[in-house]
C-alpha cells in the first residue's frame, strides 16, 4: 500500500513535481550516456562506426539538448513548481495546465532526440532544433509561465521568497530569448533560415547563448540554491539583503556579455571591448550570491561530516565560484586569443555544467524525493555519498584534463619557429591531447556511474516495496 502523502497532496499539486523529479532523474543518464559517448570518440574515434547517425557531429547536440534542456529542464521545472507552491503556500492555478507542461515537455524532448540525429538542424548551437519544435516550445512556456506567475498571484504570504525573483527572471528571459533568437524564414517543414544577415545573426545567437547560459543555467538554479541550501542546512539565508542585491545586479548584468564569445570576429571592437568589461564585473554579483549561499551555513559547518546531500549543494556552489571566476579571465580578450577553439572551453563548461548544474540539481533532488514520495530519507544515505564522491572526483578529472589540454594546444598553435613557420602541425596537437581525453573519459564516465547510484538509490526510495516512513517529513514552507 502506498503511504498517503504519496497519492495526491490536498493542498498542493505534487504530482507534477513527481514527474518531472522522476524525469530529471532518467533524461540525466540518458544525457550524460551520451557525453561519456562523444568523449569516447574524441579518444576513439572508430567509435563512430561510419553511421551517420552515430557521428560525433550529429551526437554533440544530442547531448547538449539532453543535458542542459531534458535533464537541466526537468529540474527546474519540478524545484520551481515545488517551490513556488511552499513559499507562496497556494496550489499551482491548474493542474490540467501544470500537466500540460509536463508531456509538452516531454514531446518536444523526444522530438528533439529524433530529429536531431537524422540531422536536421538550424545550425544555431543550443537552439538547433527546428521550426516546428520551436513552436512547441513556445507555447509549453507560455503555459509554464501562467501556471507559475499565476500561483505567485493567488499567494497566502505577503512577500515573495527570493528564489521565486530567480525563477521568475529565468521564466521571462528564456521566452524573450527563445523568440528573438528563434525567427526564422522556413522553407519546408525542417528547414527554415534566420531571419538575421551575417554579423548580426552571430550577435543575437551569442547573445542567446551567454543568457541561456545566465538564466537557464544559472539564475534557475540560483533560485534552487536559495531554497534547497537554507532547507538541508535548516538555517535561514545568510542575507536577504545580500539575496536582494546579489538578484539585481547578475540579470542586469549577465545581459550584456555575450559579445566574449566573438573575440576577435567581424562584431565591431567597441562591441567586443563592452562584452569583456561586463563579464569582468559579473564576478562580483556571481561571488556576492555564493558567498550569500556559502554563509547559509555558518554554525552549521559540521552538518557537512554527516550529511552528503548537503555536500553536494555545498560542493556544487564552490563549483559555481570557480567557473564564475574563470568565465571572466577568458573573456579577457589577450587570454582568450589562447584559450578560444582549445578544450580550456570545455573544460570552463563542464566545471560549470557538471560542478555547479548537475550537483546543485542532484543535492535538490535527494533533498525533494523523500517529502514527495512520503518517506523519511532515501533510502541509502551511504549510497548517496558514493555518488558524492564518483561525482567530485569525476568533475575534477574532467577539468584538471582539459585545462592541461587547452592550455597545451595554445600554446602549441601559436607556436612559430625563427623562419615564421609554425612549429607544430594541427595533427601534433590532436595527437598530444590524447592522455588528456582519456583522463576525461574515465572522469564523465565516473559522473555518469554516480547517477546510476542515483537511479538505484531512487527506485529503491520510491518504488511500491518501499516501507514508507513512520513519520513523513514535515517541510515548514
Ligand atoms: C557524464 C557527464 C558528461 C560528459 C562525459 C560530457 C562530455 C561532453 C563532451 C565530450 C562534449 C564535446 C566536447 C567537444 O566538442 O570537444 C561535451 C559538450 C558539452 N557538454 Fe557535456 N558532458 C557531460 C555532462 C554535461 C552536463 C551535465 C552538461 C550541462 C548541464 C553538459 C553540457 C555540455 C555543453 C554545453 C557542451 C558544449 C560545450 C561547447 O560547445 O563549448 N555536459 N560534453
Ligand atoms: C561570470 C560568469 C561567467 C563568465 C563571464 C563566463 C565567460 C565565458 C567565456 C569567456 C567563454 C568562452 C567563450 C569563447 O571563447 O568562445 C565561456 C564559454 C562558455 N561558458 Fe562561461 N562564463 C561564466 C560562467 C559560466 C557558467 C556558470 C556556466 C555553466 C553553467 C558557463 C557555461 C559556458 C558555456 C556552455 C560556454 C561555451 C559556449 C560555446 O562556445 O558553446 N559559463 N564562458
Amino acid at each position: 500500500m502506498t503511504h498517503p502523502t504519496a497519492a495526491e497532496h490536498p493542498v498542493y499539486n505534487y504530482k507534477v513535481v513527481r514527474q518531472f523529479t522522476i524525469m530529471t532523474v532518467v533524461w540525466g543518464i540518458v544525457g550524460m550516456l551520451v557525453g561519456v559517448v562523444i568523449a569516447a570518440q574524441l579518444a576513439f574515434p572508430a567509435l563512430n562506426f561510419d553511421s551517420q547517425w552515430l557521428h560525433f557531429g550529429r551526437l554533440r547536440p544530442l547531448h547538449t539538448n539532453a543535458v542542459i534542456f531534458a535533464f537541466g529542464g526537468s529540474a527546474l521545472f519540478a524545484t520551481s513548481f515545488y517551490v513556488v507552491q511552499r513559499t507562496c503556500q497556494a496550489r499551482l492555478i491548474s493542474d490540467r495546465l501544470a500537466s500540460f507542461v509536463f508531456w509538452g515537455w516531454q514531446l518536444v524532448i523526444v522530438l528533439a532526440a529524433i530529429t536531431l540525429p537524422l540531422g536536421y538542424t538550424s545550425s544555431k548551437e543550443y537552439a538547433e532544433l527546428e521550426w516546428p519544435i520551436d513552436v512547441l516550445i513556445t507555447v509549453v512556456w507560455v503555459a509554464y509561465a501562467i501556471v507559475y506567475f499565476g500561483t505567485i498571484a493567488r499567494r497566502k504570504t505577503s512577500h515573495i521568497y527570493v528564489a521565486n525573483w530567480f525563477f521568475g527572471a529565468y521564466i521571462i528571459t528564456i521566452a524573450v530569448l527563445h523568440v528573438i533568437n528563434s525567427l526564422a524564414i522556413p522553407v519546408s517543414l525542417t528547414k527554415s533560415y534566420s531571419i538575421y544577415p551575417g554579423t548580426i545573426d552571430a550577435m543575437v545567437q551569442w547573445w542567446y547563448g551567454h543568457n541561456a547560459v545566465g538564466f537557464f543555467l544559472t539564475a534557475g538554479f540560483l533560485g534552487i540554491m536559495y531554497y534547497f541550501v537554507p532547507k538541508q542546512a535548516e538555517r535561514p539565508v545568510y542575507s536577504y539583503r545580500l539575496s536582494i542585491v546579489h538578484f539585481w545586479a547578475l540579470i542586469a548584468i549577465y545581459m550584456w556579455a555575450g559579445p566574449h564569445h566573438l573575440h576577435y570576429t567581424a562584431l565591431p571592437d567597441w562591441a567586443q571591448s563592452l562584452g569583456m568589461v561586463m563579464s569582468l564585473i559579473l564576478l562580483a554579483p556571481s561571488w556576492g550570491g555564493m558567498i550569500n549561499g556559502l554563509m547559509t551555513l555558518s554554525g552549521a559547518w559540521h552538518k557537512l561530516r554527516t550529511d552528503p546531500t548537503l555536500r553536494f549543494l555545498i560542493v556544487s556552489l564552490s563549483f559555481y565560484a570557480m567557473s564564475t571566476f574563470e568565465g571572466p579571465m577568458m573573456s579577457i580578450k589577450t587570454v582568450n586569443a589562447l584559450s578560444h577553439y582549445t578544450d580550456w572551453t570545455i573544460g570552463h563548461v563542464h566545471s560549470g555544467a557538471l560542478g555547479w548544474v548537475a550537483m546543485v540539481t542532484i543535492g535538490a533532488i535527494y533533498h525533494l524525493i523523500p517529502p514527495l514520495w512520503g518517506r523519511k530519507e532515501m533510502h541509502s544515505v551511504a549510497l548517496i555519498n558514493t555518488h558524492f564522491w564518483l561525482a567530485t572526483i569525476g568533475t575534477v578529472l574532467y577539468i584538471a584534463s582539459l585545462w592541461v589540454n587547452g592550455i597545451m594546444q595554445g600554446l602549441m598553435w601559436r607556436a612559430y619557429n625563427d623562419d615564421g613557420t609554425l612549429t607544430y602541425s594541427f595533427a601534433e596537437s590532436v595527437a598530444a591531447s590524447y592522455p588528456g581525453y582519456i583522463v576525461r573519459l574515465i572522469g564523465g564516465a565516473m559522473f555518469f556511474l554516480g547517477m546510476v547510484v542515483m537511479a538505484w538509490n531512487t527506485w529503491k526510495t520510491v518504488s511500491p516495496g518501499a516501507a514508507p516512513a513512520a513519520e513523513p517529513r514535515v517541510q515548514p514552507a
